[in-house]
């Protein structure tokens, strides 16, 4: 959609609750990085029955897995080299600063979901690949193939492609031409520094929720298939903390969304974080940690939204309309977006 297109990114925020702004201003918030209105709506319910900031990120991530928002989230999506479809997610409490993440997660629709478990029921972090899914069944979860018509068509179509694009460099037989198996040169030609271009055409995104409970308690997680045609056992930003998503009470929450192989170099959302706890407003940390990316990948493009403990998320740059479902147009640094700001 609007990624692939590269004219927009938009942007989805709903602005909850009759918005009395006495001490926590505008809370609870449910802030996420595309328009993806059910995941959003799905998230506020779970507030509004009593949920915690965990359980609305855990519910709106999940709605996305389930509707399969964009192509870009849960199963039948982003086919790898194989064909494969495989999830990252990760969810982060920032009041016990506890992570629960999955990486190359296969044959699992619920990602999201078995990352609540890593963060409930193990002291790790982050669990991948394969023996992820055997800790996703042992927690219950069923396996089951995430492959759809679309997917194994996208899959065959790239295939025909001679398998452009890809991830590859410096292999033999040229990957810019040929399908692999591919192996290293026997020489390895060095032509000085060269930065990659990004790989923002091949179209990619995910889901990353920033919510703030009333009680200002925080939270933040990201849900996500990854990029097409990736290289079997890639993992993304998304499930990384600090990269795909960060929270702490004490501060705000940042989640990021672009070129995951670049962003989490830069681990922006944790940057974003401790930016506005050394007391920058949410925009300027966001413009700073894109700016910070764009400094060595000029040709990056990406977003990370920001909020801080207060559940502010714009600064003076940025119009809100108030009232039901307006929309507005803002920009901010090379991010373009659309900003839906709903009250209910
Ligand atoms: C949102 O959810 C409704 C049903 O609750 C569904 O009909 C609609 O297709 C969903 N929207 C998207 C973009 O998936
Ligand atoms: C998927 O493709 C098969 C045959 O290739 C077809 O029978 C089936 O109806 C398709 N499913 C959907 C949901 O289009
Ligand atoms: C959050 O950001 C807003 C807007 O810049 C600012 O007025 C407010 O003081 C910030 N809150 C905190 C806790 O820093």
């Amino acid at each position: 959609m609007a990624w692939k297109t590269g004219l927009l990114l938009p942007l989805l925020l709903l602005l909850l609750g009759p918005a009395p702004a006495r001490s926590f201003g505008q809370l609870p918030l449910v802030l996420n990085t595309w328009p993806f209105r059910n995941a959003t709506v799905a998230a506020w319910k779970t507030l509004a029955a009593g949920g915690s900031a965990l359980d609305a990120v855990e519910t709106g991530c999940a709605t996305c897995e389930q509707q399969q928002c964009d192509g870009s989230v849960g199963f039948g999506g982003s086919p790898d080299e194989s064909g494969e479809t495989t999830l990252d997610a990760m969810i982060m409490d920032g009041t016990t600063m506890n992570v629960g993440a999955v990486g190359d997660l296969r044959r699992i629709k619920n990602a999201i979901g078995v990352a609540r478990k890593v963060l409930e029921h193990t002291t790790h972090t982050l669990l991948a690949g394969e023996a992820a899914t055997k800790f996703a069944e042992s927690m219950g979860f069923i396996n089951e193939d995430l492959s759809t018509n679309v997917s194994q068509a996208l899959h065959s179509d790239w295939r025909a492609r001679n398998c452009q694009p890809n991830y590859w460099k410096n292999v033999i037989p040229d990957s810019s031409k040929y399908c692999g198996p591919y192996k290293p040169p026997t020489v390895l030609k060095r032509d000085g520094i060269t930065y990659e271009d990004t790989a923002q055409s091949y179209g990619h995104d995910t889901i990353g929720m920033v919510v703030i409970h009333k009680t200002g308690n925080i939270a933040a997680g990201t849900s996500t298939n990854g990029i097409k045609f990736k290289i079997p056992g890639r993992i993304g930003d998304s499930p990384i903390p600090g990269s795909g998503a960060y929270a702490d009470d004490m501060v705000g929450a940042a989640a990021a969304t672009g070129d995951g192989d670049i962003l989490m170099r830069f681990v922006p959302s944790y940057q974003a974080v401790e930016y506005m706890r050394r007391g920058e407003n949410p925009t300027t940390a966001c413009e700073k940690v894109i700016s910070r990316i764009q400094k060595y990948f000029p040709k990056f493009f990406g977003a990370v939204i920001c909020a801080n403990m207060t559940g502010s998320y714009v600064s003076k740059h940025f119009k809100i309309n108030h009232g039901r479902s307006s929309l507005v147009r803002f920009q901010m640094g090379k991010i373009h977006g659309l900003l839906i700001n709903t009250t209910y």
